[in-house]
């Protein structure tokens, strides 16, 4: 059983990791699995993916609920049948999911020198101004978080990473910020925290 840890973020949510470390099959065997859930295990090309998948039910059954208990919507957002909110991701060796009264979106990403090469493409590159290298790939990760974390959360086809989502200034060590979504004429103010775990970034955000 490798249940990482659980992160309380607010009275009414909190983060769930799982660390993988077993093989597919042990996984596999401790599982329920729909028939729909199995048919879209049996599609995924990768092992890590299929292992994510399953750690995510790990996570489900060590909560009480099992993958009978979640459903996903045409756009692939996931949600409880007992009306709590669910966001979910899954990174290389692990899986987090993010359960709350009210709608959040979580976001866990592996550390990598590339996401600096790529930062122009989605973020404000004056944030990693003074940076020495390795602070640059934290932040431009965990700024690739909040705007992954507020896409979960709105959840609606056209927002672009660069064109709508903006992320206000802040220092690692602030662990939180403000962050805001412009699409369709409307403009939503979001707060987002985060942590490092291991050589993982892990970012919620939720509605201000
Ligand atoms: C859907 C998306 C958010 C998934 O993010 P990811 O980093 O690839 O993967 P993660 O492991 O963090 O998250 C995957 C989980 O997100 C959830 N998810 C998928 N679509 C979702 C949606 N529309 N809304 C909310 N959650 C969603 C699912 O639970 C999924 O895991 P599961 O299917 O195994 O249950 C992402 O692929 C995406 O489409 N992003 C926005 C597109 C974009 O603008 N990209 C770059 C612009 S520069």
């Amino acid at each position: 059983m490798s249940f990482y840890k659980e992160i309380a973020i607010h009275p009414t949510a909190t983060i769930y990791l799982w660390k993988i470390e077993e093989e597919f099959i042990a996984l596999f065997r401790q599982v329920s699995l729909k028939d729909t859930s199995l048919a879209r295990l049996e599609s995924m090309k990768s092992e890590s993916h299929q292992k994510g998948f399953l750690a995510v039910r790990m996570l489900l059954q060590h909560l009480g609920y099992t993958d009978f208990d979640l459903f996903y919507d045409a756009f692939g957002k996931p949600h409880l049948k007992d009306g709590k909110h669910i966001s979910i991701s899954h990174s290389n060796d692990f899986s987090a999911v993010l359960i709350s009264d009210a709608l959040m979106g979580i976001d866990l990403e592996i550390l990598k020198d590339k996401i600096v090469t790529i930062a122009p493409r989605f973020m404000d590159v004056n944030h990693l101004e003074n940076l020495n290298q390795l602070d640059k790939i934290k932040k431009a990760t965990v700024v690739w978080g909040i705007k992954e974390s507020i896409f979960k959360i709105k959840n609606e086809k056209g927002i672009s990473f660069p064109k709508h989502i903006f992320e206000e200034a802040f220092r690692l060590t602030d662990k939180r910020g403000l962050a805001q979504l412009k699409f369709n004429d409307l403009t939503e103010e979001y707060c987002f925290q985060f942590e490092f775990v291991d050589n993982y970034a892990l970012v919620c955000a939720f509605q201000n």
